[in-house]
């Protein structure tokens, strides 16, 4: 890694050109233009529409703890601690709510498998230090009592929360222009400008944006990106979600807190939304909503809360997980001078928000990466050159 970040002998920070407007790209920009940097974020679409639209909000450290990850739920939770300031501090930036919500998240385990691989799931996080809460299916049910009879045992953790992801985007987008950011939408980026080495900026067309500091946050589409060379052209695939939500009344929601039952997810909003995920597909960026990916989603939802049963069908979507070949976000410098990564957050990208805003953004400003940023450096996919040449 070279770690240079070149500085503009004319602004105070250096000009900055980033790929990519969803919550990263917003994120980093807004960051650095409040810092008095020169900032260009160039959106090939609307900003915000695609991964950071389609996600359920979730801010689920615990919930969705994997074996084996244990630097990655460092990171993780170090991002969820966060949150609760860095909402208050965009709220105040954009003038919006977010609706973050903090009544915690119940997972629901309604057959005796289901029980068993709870107890998996709660024997790790508690391996690992958390507080987690074993609940019996009655009290499980005393907490949600829509929650269907067969309710057998829960896990209650206080510490997941929620945001309105499509809210943070959006007040992402009003903060970064009222720090006086550019913002190119429907304007693609066709290369990234490299010389001697270093970044020089960014093709939109055959226009050059000329800039100290390239940050590639394209989401799922980071590694498609002409003109980097193979050593830092990000492993990162699309893992397609398909998502659907209901509409539940605003004033009697059957659930208060986010629920994981088996085979879905529901995060309830202040407006009556229910939103209800994923499936997680390798079918590259396979734009349809399914009849069995939604027949999955309602049926294991609805037998696990069977008064979604009236409930209208209002939204169903598919949305892209930008995954690397670790599942864990890919951030900092690259092989490149100036050209930095903001991409792969997988599963977690809205709860990383804050982390790898404050992060990067750091990075660019003062040449200091966080030390708990430093293990998910692109280096750690060192090609072989074999690989490289297949890459390129
Ligand atoms: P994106 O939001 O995808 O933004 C990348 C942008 O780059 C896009 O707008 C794209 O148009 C643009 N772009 C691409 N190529 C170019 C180009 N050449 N020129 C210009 N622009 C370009 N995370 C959580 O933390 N909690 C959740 O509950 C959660 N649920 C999810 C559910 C689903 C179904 C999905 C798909 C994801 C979910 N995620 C969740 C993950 C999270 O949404 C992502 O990790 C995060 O939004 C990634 O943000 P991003 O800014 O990197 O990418
Ligand atoms: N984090 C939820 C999902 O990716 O589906």
């Amino acid at each position: 890694m070279t770690g240079e970040i070149p500085k503009s002998p004319t602004a105070p920070g250096p000009r900055v050109a980033i790929i990519g407007g969803g919550v990263c790209g917003l994120g980093i920009g807004w960051r650095l233009a409040a810092a008095g940097c020169r900032v260009e974020v160039f959106e090939r679409d609307k900003t915000g529409r695609a991964a950071s639209w389609a996600a359920a909000g979730m801010l689920a450290a615990r919930a969705e703890a994997e074996p084996l990850e244990d630097t990655l739920l460092e990171l993780n939770l170090k991002s969820q601690r966060m949150w609760p300031e860095w909402a208050q501090e965009v709220e105040a930036a954009a003038g919006m709510a977010l609706d973050y919500r903090d009544e915690g998240t119940l997972i629901v385990a309604v057959t005796r498998d289901d029980v068993e691989q709870l107890h998996f799931h709660h024997e790790l996080l508690r391996g690992f230090g958390l507080e987690v809460e074993w609940l019996s299916g009655a009290e499980t049910r005393r907490r949600e009592p829509f929650l269907s009879p067969k309710t057998s045992a829960g896990v209650y953790s206080a510490g997941d929360h929620q945001v309105d992801n499509r809210k943070l985007v959006t007040a992402l987008e009003l903060a970064y222009l009222d720090a006086g950011g550019a913002l190119y939408e429907e304007t693609e980026v066709t290369r990234v400008e490299i010389a001697n080495g270093a970044a020089r900026g960014v093709f939109a067309g055959d226009e050059l944006h000329e800039a100290d500091v390239v940050v590639l946050a394209a989401g799922a589409w980071s590694r498609e990106i002409p003109g980097l060379p193979a050593s830092a052209r990000p492993p990162i695939r699309p893992i397609k979600g398909q998502m659907v939500a209901l509409q539940m009344d605003p004033s009697a929601p059957l659930i208060r807190h986010v629920v994981w039952v088996p085979g879905a997810y529901l995060a309830p909003r202040l407006d009556g939304r229910l939103i209800i995920g994923a499936t997680v597909e390798e079918k590259g960026f396979d734009t349809d909503v399914t009849a069995g990916g939604v027949l999955n989603l309602l049926l294991n939802t609805w037998e696990a809360l069977p008064g979604i049963d009236e409930l209208p069908l209002v939204e169903s979507w598919v949305g892209f997980r930008p995954t690397s070949r670790d599942d864990a976000p890919i951030l900092g410098p690259s092989p490149v001078e100036g050209l930095v990564m903001a991409t792969g957050h997988h599963r977690n990208g809205i709860l990383l928000a804050p982390i790898t805003i404050d992060a990067v953004s750091d990075y660019i400003l003062k040449g200091r990466l966080d030390a708990a940023v430093r293990p998910f450096g692109i280096d750690r996919f060192r090609l072989s050159e074999v690989e490289q040449r297949g890459a390129a």
